[in-house]
């Protein structure tokens, strides 16, 4: 599968986003996670469950069952299924001599997000989710903002790309201010011990984004110096700030910092060839400020919107292109090129484990 040697591209052992906590309710839902129809719910308690999403019977998808105490129960025959997966009752029969389980994934709520590992289970480990403190999600002084959703028609390996790449901003999202700019500043990698990081530190014009963004208070004529970087913590998870503006050349009366809004990227493969994208922001300040939070939850659809539809494009002759041509590689494409020798690295290391 392009662009690894395998034939499946999609990493298992990893936390995958497999929901928003809030869309995980008694209501059974299904979602096709990692090539598999999984089906999602709550029990009484509230913890939220997910298991192998198709009836071993018929296989009529469970979510189109119901959920009873903390089972589930098939809308078909009814046969029920405990939260560990057991095959508790048959209806049709008083005695099941035969012992089955249906297969249950570790499933973990944390904040406003459900993370599934549906790879080896001896080597599922709870430190191995992103880590909340680097990019405010769930932390003191921070607001967690603008949840959004799309579906991808393509694999996630061309959103990983694209996320590492801002040289398309002037391109593709043609509406930001100040976007020729930042497509050319130089580029800083650093290989941290939770993400691969791309720092692009440059000084920009003030300009009508940042008056909006940070509010009135920091008017200011000049140049900004500011930083923008990108985080690889995986191949399910990465971050891309906004401008973060570090210092004002001329005004010592206004902090140094003005505040961090981090743009969040959950990337989970529903197929080998589409991709769940799931999106919000986090930011230290002006907490609180609803019409901020709206403003950021449609410029960021927006510009998600756009991203997505250049993928879709691209995967539709994808299989044909690679035939055809060889990839052609610039200088902005190493970052990239970096993420995707990891990504290729836990590909290599869990298809040896498949052929021990
Ligand atoms: S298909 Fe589920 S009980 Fe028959
Ligand atoms: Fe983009």
């Amino acid at each position: 599968m392009y662009p690894f040697k395998f034939k499946s591209s999609i990493v298992k052992n990893r936390w995958y986003m497999a929901a928003f906590s809030n869309e995980i309710t008694r209501e059974p839902m299904e979602r096709t996670l990692l090539g598999k129809p999984v089906v999602m719910y709550r029990k009484e308690n509230g913890t939220p469950v997910a298991m192998y999403g198709l009836c071993p019977h018929r296989y009529l998808p469970l979510a189109k069952g119901h959920v009873d105490g903390d089972s589930i129960v098939c809308g078909y025959h009814g046969f029920k299924f405990s939260d560990t997966g057991e095959r508790t009752e048959v209806p049709s029969q008083d005695v099941v001599k035969t012992k089955f389980c249906q297969p249950v994934y570790a499933l973990e709520e944390r904040g406003p997000i459900c993370w599934i590992w549906m790879g080896d289970p001896d080597k599922c480990d709870k430190n191995l989710i992103p880590p909340y403190e680097d990019f405010g999600l769930d932390q003191p002084g921070w607001d967690f903002h603008s949840p959004n959703y799309f579906h991808i028609e393509g694999r996630s390996q061309l959103l990983i790309d694209n996320l590492m790449d801002l040289t398309h901003l002037p391109y593709v999202h043609h509406h930001i201010d100040g976007k020729d700019a930042m497509a050319k500043i130089p580029l800083t990698t650093e290989d941290r011990e939770t993400s691969y990081r791309i720092s692009r530190n440059g000084k920009a014009p003030w300009n009508d984004y940042f008056k909006l963004v940070f509010g009135p208070e920091a008017e200011y004529q000049g140049l900004a110096d500011f930083t923008v970087r990108s985080d690889f913590y995986g191949p399910e998870f990465m971050s891309t700030s906004l401008p973060i503006v570090t210092g004002l050349p001329d005004r010592d009366d206004v902090p140094k910092e003005l505040g961090s809004l981090m743009i969040l990227h959950g990337v989970t493969p529903e197929t080998e060839t589409t991709t769940h994208y799931f999106g919000f922001s986090t930011r230290n300040f002006r907490l609180g400020d609803k019409a901020l939070d709206q403003f950021q939850l449609a410029a960021d659809e927006k510009i998600r919107g756009q991203d997505v539809d250049i993928i879709n494009a691209v995967e539709e002759r994808l299989d044909l292109a690679v035939d055809l041509q060889r990839e052609l590689l610039v200088q902005a494409d190493v970052p990239a090129v970096q993420v995707r020798r990891r990504i290729e690295a836990m590909l290599v290391a869990e298809n040896a484990e498949l052929e021990d």
